[in-house]
């Protein structure tokens, strides 16, 4: 749900829109769409690229364990990059040197343009894992993984870290260790690993390693609009990403780049919309190798996608109890249409 009031005021949002620079590698804009475990496949990275062509999109976070025993299910699940679609940043999750630096160097071979180490998963899977979120209460550990990521990969690091829970002398420590291992970038979701969405995100804690780091920051945290893309930037952040807002909306980045640029933009109708979720749980299907587990992915989308239609609610009902792909495309059509 977006906080922020999304009508035009008369201030000028060109000087907001910037391009951004990561080690050697220049982007025309400064929006990114982040990582989304579930949802941030090649086939939703796809459409984000064809309707909005962020700076680059993240894919799903990736056990580098997993991939490190060369788990052939993790291979064909997440290392997949279509060739249409734009520069793709690839999030490992880790707790062992040993193996993210084996991961990164089967992801630099993969053909990725740039790889991130999660700092900012919470759940209690991963976090209690000693991975995501908990390196960042462990920085010698935090440092030897970034150093073993360092060493083997000559693509742009970057690192998705929450803010401190406790003080900004911890938050002043992970960006000193962050700065010290070489990273390239650093991204920061305004919220300590603690905190649910229902806390607003914290812009005075991206502000504060915006001033603190010396390599690019990118801002993170509630986006869904011009008016709060413009607070985040407003922090200093070189880019901002927008994670959730994106689910459903796959031209959203682009709309916000053209208000940005004060140029028109058109929203898709409601028919273009269920030709997009259709696109999207056909490629799932393609790309899973499973119809059924893509059908089953479609339930989760499609109540961002129906934000357009009038029987929304109907329609979701309907999509929860469907098991197959030609149903899926029968509803839709009676749908959107
Ligand atoms: C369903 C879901 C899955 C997520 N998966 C990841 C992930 O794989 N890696 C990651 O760094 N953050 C993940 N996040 C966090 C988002 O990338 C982002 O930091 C957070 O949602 C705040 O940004 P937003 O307000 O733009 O959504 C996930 C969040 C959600 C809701």
């Amino acid at each position: 749900m977006c906080l922020f009031n999304s009508k035009l005021s008369k201030i000028d949002y060109t000087n907001l829109h910037k391009p951004l620079q990561i080690a050697n590698r220049t982007f025309p804009v400064n929006i990114i769409q982040g990582p989304l475990a579930g949802y941030s496949s090649a086939a939703f990275r796809l459409l984000t690229w064809q309707y909005s062509k962020p700076a680059f999109s993240y894919s799903e976070m990736i056990s580098a364990n997993a991939l490190a025993k060369n788990s052939r299910k993790t291979r064909e699940r997440f290392l997949t990059k279509d060739p249409n679609e734009g520069p793709v940043c690839f999030q490992l999750v880790g707790n062992s040197a040993k193996e993210l630096a084996e991961a990164a160097k089967i992801i630099t071979d993969f053909g990725a343009d740039m790889i991130d180490l999660n700092c900012g998963c919470s759940v209690p899977k991963i976090h209690g894992n000693g991975a995501g979120s908990s390196l960042l209460l462990d920085r010698p550990k935090l440092y030897k993984l970034l150093c073993a990521l360092r060493q083997s990969t000559p693509l742009p690091l970057l690192v998705k870290i929450r803010v401190a829970i406790d003080s900004d002398q911890t938050n002043i420590e992970i960006a000193k260790v962050i700065a010290d291992a070489g990273v390239d970038c650093l991204v920061v979701h305004g919220r300590n690993w603690k905190e649910q969405y229902s806390t607003p995100c914290r812009l005075d804690a991206i502000k504060f390693f915006v001033e603190q780091m010396k390599i690019p920051v990118i801002g993170n945290g509630d986006v869904c609009c011009l008016e709060s893309l413009k607070k985040l930037l407003e922090t200093g952040s070189a880019g901002v990403m927008i994670a959730r807002a994106g689910v459903g909306q796959p031209w959203l980045i682009g709309k916000l780049i053209a208000e940005m640029e004060q140029k028109p933009f058109t929203i898709p109708l409601p028919e273009e919309v269920g030709k997009i979720y259709i696109a999207h749980v056909t490629h799932l299907a393609k790309l899973l190798n499973s119809e059924k587990i893509a059908v089953l992915q479609a339930r989760k989308l499609a109540r961002p996608y129906a934000k357009c239609i009038k029987h929304r609610k109907e329609f979701c009902n309907a999509i929860n109890s469907c098991d197959n792909l030609l149903d899926f495309q029968k509803l839709c059509n009676d749908y959107f249409w």
